[in-house]
């Protein structure tokens, strides 16, 4: 690991030693299920400690901060931690009565609420969903109510189209913890009504993404 590109944008003790749980139980198991499995206690005491997350880390950016995520609805995406190309934790805050897109992860991870609480509404793709952009017919799945302490797997293909609005009075905020540096690849957003998917790449509201070839102005989708 000792070329692998580490970045901590909160650096204090307990993030290291989640991150170094992280490592250790990922170089243990080789597979996705039982890599969440083992991720999951370590991963509620995170949500449960409630002294290592700062206050900006927790809260919608000041109006005249420059919010970089592309999420919409002011929604902020926070990054606290990435490792170059395969793992990323960040903190998303949702404000009250605000819907994220509906959108896919295309990595493994663990959501988890830490403030407030959420409705989740879980689709999945009914189309051939092999194009990128244009047409994409989804199906309503389940939805689930969560609140503080709840969190759930995200094992792609299972479950990993979803939209999240905030039903609390205060803005929710959940802990991310993702088998890639999410908020800088490609990914897709559904607009329901039109039965249509773009490509989407959600940003971070404190760190810039190097905007990938395939996503920047001009490029031709084929
Ligand atoms: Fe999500």
């Amino acid at each position: 690991m000792a070329d692998t590109r580490e970045e901590f944008y909160l650096d204090n003790e307990r993030v290291r030693e989640f991150v170094d749980t992280v490592e250790r139980t990922a170089d243990a198991h080789e597979e996705i299920p039982a890599l969440l499995t083992a991720l999951r206690e370590p991963f509620e005491r995170l949500l449960e400690d409630d002294d290592w997350l700062p206050d900006l880390y927790r809260n919608l950016p000041s109006e005249d901060y420059d919010n970089k995520s592309d999420m919409g609805g002011d929604i902020a995406q926070w990054l606290l931690y990435r490792q170059e190309g395969k793992l990323s934790l960040s903190s998303l805050v949702v404000p009250p009565g605000v819907e994220t897109p509906v959108h896919d992860h295309l990595a493994w991870g663990l959501v988890g609420l830490c403030q407030g609480s959420q409705h989740e509404q879980f689709y999945r793709r009914v189309d051939a969903g092999e194009n990128d952009t244009g047409q994409a017919r989804l199906e309503a799945l389940e939805t689930q109510e969560a609140g503080p302490g709840d969190f759930y797997e995200l094992i792609p293909p299972e479950n990993d189209i979803h939209s999240v609005t905030t039903t609390s009075e205060v803005p929710s905020v959940s802990i991310h913890l993702l088998g890639a540096d999410v908020g800088c690849i490609p990914r897709h957003a559904f607009d329901l009504d039109a039965d249509l998917v773009r490509q989407f790449q959600s940003g971070y509201t404190n760190v810039e993404c190097e905007t990938p070839e395939a996503m920047a102005p001009g490029h031709n989708h084929d």
